[in-house]
């Protein structure tokens, strides 16, 4: 259904490492808004930095803890969709496979990926904006979520705007970068870095560098393929085109099952 180039088959045939950065539009097609979607993304009725911004949180903690929970609780109700799938299943027909994601979701751990590096934290994850416990928050007069030890504002453990990325996942995700055979920068507008440079980062690093999305994103002209098509269609047929014609070059060794 898709034609996929033989030189994304080819190069994917002979990878040894195979990188992926993920957005927001990867979990699109479970039920998960995008943020930038003009009628249906997250900011589409306020400014990102209201609801992403410690300074946005303080002025008006009852509004971004309630976006949050309503979030949370949508992830709760949602499952990952073919794409995630298909990551999971190409991460066991090819040598090597890492995702970094930014997405808070959890949906790629879901569907069985292994190595997920989350550059933008998690969503399930709460803890004290004053200090850092991660207690059973209670609710105030106000309805504000409070810390049970000290009263501090109970925050998201995600990385808001003016905010450093986890170290480790940063660290991780760009050493995928540098050392992937083959990257692919799926579902993201590219627009907020540091994560949107890393498909830049693995191109200049010798990479062949793909975009899957279903419309080019800010880095889309300087990347090598852009696939447009939606990822839950286009990863599983990804996923078909490389296993049902050709083996990849590189096998896994499988223990004998009997
Ligand atoms: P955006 O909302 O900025 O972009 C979503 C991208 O997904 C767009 O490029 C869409 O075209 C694409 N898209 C939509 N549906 C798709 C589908 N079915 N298949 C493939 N692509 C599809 O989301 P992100 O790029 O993830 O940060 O946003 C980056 C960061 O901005 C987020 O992690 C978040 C936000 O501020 C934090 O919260 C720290």
């Amino acid at each position: 259904m898709y034609p996929f180039s033989d030189t994304l088959l080819e190069r994917l045939r002979t990878a040894e490492r195979v990188a992926v950065l993920t957005g927001a539009g990867v979990s699109a097609e479970s039920g998960v808004p995008t943020f930038r979607d003009a009628q249906t993304g997250l900011y589409a009725n306020h400014r990102p930095e209201d609801l992403a911004s410690e300074a946005g949180f303080r002025a008006d903690p009852l509004l971004v803890q309630g976006w949050y929970r309503e979030r949370r609780q949508r992830v709760q109700q949602v499952a990952p969709n073919p794409g995630h799938h298909a990551l999971a299943q190409l991460a066991e027909a090819l040598p090597y496979l890492s995702i970094a994601t930014q997405n808070v979701d959890g949906l790629h751990q879901r569907a069985g990926s292994r190595v997920v590096h989350e550059l933008h934290g998690s969503i399930m994850d709460t803890y004290c904006i004053d200090c850092g416990a991660r207690e059973q928050a209670y609710i105030d007069k106000d309805g504000i979520e409070r810390c049970p030890i000290c009263g501090g504002l109970m925050r998201p453990g995600v990385v808001w705007f003016g905010e450093m990325l986890p170290e480790a996942a940063w660290h991780a995700a760009e050493h995928e970068a540098v050392n992937a055979d083959v990257y692919f920068s799926i579902g993201t507008s590219a627009v907020v870095y540091p994560a949107a440079g890393l498909p830049l980062i693995a191109r200049a690093s010798g990479a062949y560098v793909v975009e899957i999305n279903v419309a080019p994103s800010a880095i889309a002209g300087e990347l090598d393929e852009v696939l447009l098509g939606p990822s839950g269609e286009m990863l599983p047929a990804l996923l078909k085109a490389l296993t049902n014609n050709h083996a990849p070059t590189h096998q896994r060794a499988h223990a004998p099952t009997n």
